[in-house]
């Protein structure tokens, strides 16, 4: 069966790691079908629209997504495409890779944040000139879609169980039903957990991150514990990140689109590639996926390395080192 996946590339350094990542998964020669769609500011100077409708129905029947970055219209360009994949966990892995100067080199976790709600749902109000109020949603059948995907996930992977990182403490009715609905799916799939509240996570992420593994949080915390994480493993440039939704999925690097390097042909590729080896895996594709790892790891090791690595080379190079060594 061919897989469609549509190439968002967006805004600034996108137009140049995507093209990159969309190389490497050529090289493998699978029977991928790639169509291309606009997003982001420049679409929106030409157009009026950020996100036109079109790149968002492609997003929504394509069997994936690869996206690059959009500017200052990330938000108006992001948040509908996630919606579009229905996507109810976002996948952020923090590991420290080789050639890169890590805070904590030993780190080496995966986030599953949820992805539609807390106090992300939306519902914000401004009540008066001195008062305003956030209402935070959880429910009860996001928590179990998200449980479910950890059980899975943690089982496919060889994994000892997850963590529940929350603060149910305080926030007894919100996070005490996600806590209390995460712990129900994983004592019925038989996966061991523990509870981390999300402030001693904070710190004790930081003194010693190896004895964590795989976190499974809610929104906001999902967000800002793995942003602390990415700067454990020496920043956001190299991180990948998956947006999963039931039948379709969204991949896209953490960072943004570099508007001190866009045009010089000198971003590094590595997070949108690693991002296209976490599309192969989501597909099916799992040697090939791990074949686009390794082969990236051992170009950050050996080089080629682009200047935000100390390298000299510029995107082609390290693109096309990493096609030699697949
Ligand atoms: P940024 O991630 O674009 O850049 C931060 C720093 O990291 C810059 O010095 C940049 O040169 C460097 N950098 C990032 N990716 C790199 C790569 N692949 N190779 C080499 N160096 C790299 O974040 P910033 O500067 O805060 O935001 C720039 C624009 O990107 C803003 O308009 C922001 O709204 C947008 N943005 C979009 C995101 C998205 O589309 N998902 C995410 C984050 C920011
Ligand atoms: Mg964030």
């Amino acid at each position: 069966m061919t897989h469609e996946i549509a190439v968002i590339p967006g805004d600034g350094i996108g137009q140049e790691v995507t093209p990159a990542a969309v190389e490497v998964l050529e090289a493998l020669e699978i029977d991928f079908e790639f169509v291309e769609a606009d997003a982001g500011d420049a679409v929106k100077a030409e157009t009026g629209e950020a996100l036109p409708q079109e790149t968002y129905d492609l997003a929504a029947s394509a069997d994936a997504t690869l996206f690059g970055a959009a500017g200052e219209t990330a938000a108006d360009v992001i948040l509908p495409l996630r919606t579009a994949v229905d996507s109810f966990v976002n996948v952020r892995p923090a590991k420290a890779y080789p050639g890169v100067d890590a805070v904590r080199p030993e780190t080496d976790l995966i986030f599953l944040r949820e992805n539609t709600e807390g106090v992300y749902a939306g519902h914000e109000d401004r009540l008066t000139q001195d008062v305003s109020t956030l209402t935070r949603v959880v429910t009860e059948s996001a928590s179990e879609r998200l449980a479910d995907f950890a059980c899975d996930y943690v089982a496919g992977d060889d994994h000892d169980g997850f963590s529940i990182v929350h603060k149910a403490n305080v926030m007894r009715e919100t996070d005490g039903l996600f806590r209390d609905t995460v712990k129900r799916v994983a004592d019925d799939n038989g996966v061991e957990t523990d509870e981390v509240l999300m402030d001693a996570f904070a710190t004790r992420v930081c003194l010693d991150p190896e004895q964590f593994d795989v976190i499974v949080c809610p929104n906001l915390a999902g967000d800002v514990l793995s942003d602390l994480a990415a700067g454990l493993v020496g920043g956001l440039g190299l991180l990948p990140s998956a947006n999963i939704g039931p039948d379709r999925a969204l991949f896209e690097p953490v960072h943004g689109t570099a508007p001190d390097i866009a045009g010089q042909g000198v971003a590094n590729p590595a997070a949108t590639i690693i991002s296209a080896a976490m599309l192969l895996e989501y597909l099916g594709y799992d040697e090939a996926s791990e074949d686009v790892h390794e082969a990236v790891e051992a170009t950050l090791e050996d080089g080629p390395r682009t200047p935000d690595l100390g390298g000299d080379a510029s995107t082609e190079d390290v693109t096309k080192a990493i096609i030699d060594r697949l």
